[in-house]
């Protein structure tokens, strides 16, 4: 129920049970009731102290262990990067990640799990602004206006509540010159313009370098290779090259990168059978349903992989598993 509601809810049963009293003893009733539902209303309202907003460590490592399939790089590093910044009360910037890989890897959900670990609300926290490029900043035309409104929206939140995270998807698509707007938050910088930034959270997901990371993983399916084996050390420099060389993708014109601003660069592996197969298993369990081993399987079968031949990734990762398994089952 939302809180709004339950504060409504609660004014109105004061009004009811005070209709049953004389009008003395409705004044007192109804006044009770309000102030009841004023506390109520102001516990269950959203604020930026530790009952709303505190890191779950445990929670964060239990999660990406037994939810995220097949990342175990992108697991080690976030679980690693996240930990090392909320346990420290003095952090010299604030964190800043970037996921790379190709669609339906896990990005968005990852994220996801960042935020139930850190906000009691989750991804519906009033500290969490997701920005998606061609949904908020779709015209290069009016790139001023989106720029002076992005700084705005930043500072706002920042001043509203230092542990705020912002998530940037398709940044790959974003218009440099907006890329470039929120660089002075990403700074080592005390403060600006009196706000506090250090605290703050930012996530930037992209494709960008998902190619290369393909073929790293290939290269070793290829070798015989266990994908375990594979180390964020094999992927660093492909993933790199790929992402500075690639013209088309406006992250990589600006100086986010020269100036060590990512923290992280955390790559996402293209997801194999087996991964699927326990997409769907997640979801079936999501949904309220019996487990299926086998419309679990016949599922991951029917999706589409790469290379032709060897059909060793899912072209599209996780990512039409919940809407297929209503068709399946
Ligand atoms: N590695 C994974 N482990 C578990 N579930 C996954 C994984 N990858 C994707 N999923 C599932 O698939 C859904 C879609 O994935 P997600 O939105 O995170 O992909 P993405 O990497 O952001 O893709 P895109 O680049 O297209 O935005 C998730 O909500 C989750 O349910
Ligand atoms: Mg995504």
């Amino acid at each position: 129920m939302r809180v709004t509601n339950r504060f409504l809810l609660y004014v109105s049963i004061a009004c009811v049970v005070a209709d049953a009293f004389e009008p003395i003893t409705t004044t007192v009733v109804v006044g009770l009731g309000v102030t009841l539902g004023r506390i109520i209303y102001n516990y269950s309202q959203e604020s930026c102290d530790s009952k709303w907003v505190a890191f779950n460590a445990t929670g964060l490592k239990v999660d990406l262990e037994q939810k995220l399939f097949g990342q175990h790089i992108a697991s080690r590093i976030v679980l690693k990067a996240l930990t090392g910044f909320m346990n420290n009360a003095q952090p010299k910037k604030p964190l800043v990640l970037s996921l790379h890989g190709s669609t339906g890897t896990g990005k968005n959900f990852v994220s996801q799990i960042i935020a139930e670990n850190i906000y009691k609300e989750g991804m519906d926290s009033s500290f969490v602004h997701v920005f998606t490029s061609e949904l908020h900043f779709p015209h290069a035309s009016k790139i001023d206006t989106y720029k002076s409104q992005l700084q705005q929206w930043i500072k706002g939140n920042v001043t509203n509540c230092g542990r705020s995270m912002f998530i940037f998807d398709e940044m790959d698509k974003m218009h440099p010159g907006l890329i470039d707007s929120i660089k002075p938050y990403l700074e080592y910088y005390d403060k600006v313009d009196g706000v506090c930034y250090r605290k703050a959270i930012f996530i930037f997901l992209s494709n960008a370098g998902g190619e290369s990371i393909t073929q790293i993983a290939l290269d070793f399916w290829r070798a015989g290779q266990d994908r375990q084996t594979i180390d964020l050390k094999d992927l660093e420099v492909p993933l790199s090259l790929s992402v500075f060389n690639n013209k088309q993708s406006g992250l990589w014109h600006t100086s986010l990168i020269d100036k060590n601003l990512v923290d992280y660069f955390v790559p996402f592996l293209p997801l194999e059978h087996k991964h699927i197969v326990q997409c769907a298993l997640a979801e079936m369990e999501a949904k309220g349903m019996v487990k299926n081993h086998e419309v679990a399987d016949q599922l991951a079968r029917d999706l589409v992989y790469f290379p032709k031949a060897e059909r060793v990734f899912s072209v599209k990762g996780c990512k039409t598993i919940e809407s297929k398994l209503d068709y399946y089952t």
